[in-house]
């Protein structure tokens, strides 16, 4: 990890959860813990609770867990550095500096310097849009309809009327002509020297999700070409792998994003409430960004031009979003070319039908094809036939397979046996699809056990969380090697040696892992339902129950375990004298 555990451990106990959220999320005090509407899915009644005495938040409506450090990247859409880095600001921790080679220090002054200049290019942009020169670059803007706080919001400028302006801007700033031209911003000529080709333009400065500047996009106000002029890559602009738009979309919590083709549509739809749009920067849409997409959503609306040109980036999108696992749904712009021109006319709530209609991606494929075929002439169409069962065959799953199965059938009026037919024929010949095994019985029951004894784990652990002095109760019978389940049996451990110490800190143990996946699953460790319980009998038998339980869960995996695993024996024999002892010792739960 990039931070020593002492650090991150210090920046985590100056921040408390309930503080920290309570900053985000409206709390209120029940029992012992706080409740609020979870902000990581829709709720109307609260089951977003924060433990003060734990240092943890659950959801128990749609298990999203963790300690503070989880809840800020969460929330914040932030990576662990990042998070560490918003605590320790709020806590006036002093972050040390992280060593780095030479060489690597000098990347680092480098791209610090040509964020720099990107910086102050910006600023001179949107100076210039403000000074009587920019006049123009005003009057378009008003004809594009875009408010004052709008510009301000995106930066937006106006180039100036020259190139020669810029560089000299900067070189007062005191950016060397090395600088200026490595940040994309000017080029040399014999005749004119060092220039910007970025003149009588309005300027749209490119920020990645840190809002740092890191390019430019300047459109010719009025007919001309190219329409827009784009920053080339530099060491921190990267096209793949930024998104117009994203350092505000990332935390539009809107359940979706929406995808664009250009700056003004990005600039349109966030103006109208959107603020979940994005769109790539003056290249094709990319793998890399579709990742980036989905560190933040699950859903992607692509909102492309209505134009041929529109509909096959459109098609190109969705694939590359399905191999990204992110699913696509389309929007549809009609009768207007793009978003932009859409809200223009027809305003917010037009498209939020629209985006409420979006259109399934497979569905918008197989509607696209469709098109290509006369459906008068048999030959076409049986050919549009073959072409959708082609396409049904890529859904791996019988069950998903099927269902789209039927709706197309539905949707083209197609004989849905003989569909099914020709998809089984074509899975068969290409080897594309294996029909599902169905789970056997006695399988379904082997998991079914699973699952209760990895529940009684995790009811072991939570009630030792919220009762730690249980410990000394079980300590003679259970150890962390009992916890069958691999991050059980690390997050045990840690509990146990901590209370071995006299040390209790569950939050703490969280931060052990870097996977935002295994921090949920360590908070729902911590959150599970105990038993209700009424009497102090009830009490007793319950937790003996769950001793036992885990214990006879482990003694049977280490059992199955002998003769693969030479520690198994020792286990299973310590686990046999155990369940003896067990069966006639009376445990109490205070
Ligand atoms: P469009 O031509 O669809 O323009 O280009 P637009 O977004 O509707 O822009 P307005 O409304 O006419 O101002 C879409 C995107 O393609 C890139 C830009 O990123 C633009 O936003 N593009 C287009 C270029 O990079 N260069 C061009 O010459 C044209
Ligand atoms: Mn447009």
């Amino acid at each position: 990890m990039y931070y020593s555990d002492e650090i991150v451990e210090e920046i985590r106990a100056k921040n408390d959860i309930v503080d920290v959220v309570s900053g985000y999320v409206k709390l209120q005090k029940k029992g012992g813990n706080h409740w609020g509407l979870c902000p990581f899915h829709n709720e109307k009644s609260p089951s977003f609770s924060v433990s003060g005495s734990k240092q943890m938040y659950h959801c128990f409506g749609c298990g999203a867990g963790g300690n503070v450090f989880t809840f800020v990247m969460n929330y914040e859409n932030y990576t662990f550095p990042e998070a560490i880095k918003l605590l320790a600001d709020r806590a006036g921790v002093q972050l040390p500096e992280v060593e780095d080679s030479a060489q690597e220090r000098q990347k680092q002054n480098k791209r610090a310097r040509l964020l720099e200049v990107n910086k102050e290019a910006a600023k001179f942009f949107y100076y210039q849009l403000r000074s009587p020169q920019g006049e123009i670059g005003r009057n378009y803007m008003e004809k594009r309809r875009l408010t004052e706080e709008t510009l301000q919001h995106f930066g937006l400028g106006y180039a100036g009327k020259s190139g020669a302006q810029l560089v000299q801007y900067l070189k007062q700033k005191g950016f060397a002509d090395e600088e200026i031209k490595e940040a994309g911003l000017a080029s040399y000529s014999e005749r004119y020297g060092l220039t910007s080709q970025f003149w009588n333009r309005v300027m749209f400065p490119i920020q990645d999700v840190q809002h740092r500047v890191i390019g430019f996009g300047g459109r010719v106000m009025g007919d001309g070409e190219p329409k827009y002029l784009n920053s080339p890559e530099t060491p921190v602009f990267d096209k793949r792998r930024n998104l117009y738009g994203l350092n505000y979309a990332r935390t539009a919590k809107a359940g979706n994003i929406i995808l664009c083709e250009g700056y003004m549509d990005v600039i349109a739809l966030h103006q109208a409430g959107f603020t979940q749009a994005v769109a790539s920067l003056g290249t094709a849409f990319t793998s890399e960004q579709a990742s980036l997409l989905h560190r933040y959503t699950e859903n992607v609306l692509l909102a492309y031009d209505s134009d041929g040109a529109g509909v096959k980036a459109a098609l190109r999108g969705i694939g590359i979003l399905r191999e990204s696992g992110l699913v696509g749904k389309i929007i549809n712009m009609k009768p207007y070319k793009d978003p932009d021109e859409f809200i223009k006319n027809l305003g917010r709530d037009a498209f939020q039908e629209r985006i409420d209609g979006a259109e399934n991606s497979f569905f918008f494929e197989v509607r696209i094809l469709a098109e290509n075929y006369n459906m008068n002439d048999p030959e076409e169409k049986t050919r549009f036939h073959r072409e959708i069962a082609k396409k049904l065959c890529a859904f791996a799953e019988e069950v998903e397979r099927d269902n789209y199965l039927q709706a197309i059938a539905e949707k083209y009026f197609i004989g849905i046996d003989n569909l099914r037919k020709l998809v089984n024929s074509y899975a068969a010949q290409t080897g594309l699809v294996k029909p599902l095994e169905r789970p056997k019985t006695g399988q379904a029951k082997a998991n079914a056990q699973e699952e209760n004894d990895k529940r009684a784990q995790r009811v072991l652990l939570t009630w030792i969380c919220e009762e730690p002095g249980l410990y000394d109760k079980i300590r003679k019978y259970i150890t962390a090697k009992d916890f069958t389940e691999p991050l059980y049996m690390q997050v045990a451990e840690k509990l146990f040696g901590d209370l071995e110490q006299s040390r209790f800190n569950p939050a703490g143990i969280i931060s052990m892992f870097e996977d935002e996946e295994e921090q949920r699953q360590v908070a729902q460790l911590f959150n599970t339902n105990l038993p209700e319980l009424s009497t102090k009998q009830e009490r007793d038998k319950a937790f003996h129950d769950i001793i036992l339980s885990v214990k006879r869960s482990s003694y049977e995996f280490y059992t199955a375990q002998m003769g693969a695993d030479v520690n198994a024996l020792t286990r299973v024999i310590e686990g046999k004298k155990a369940l003896e002892e067990l069966a006639r010792t009376h445990i109490s739960a205070d």
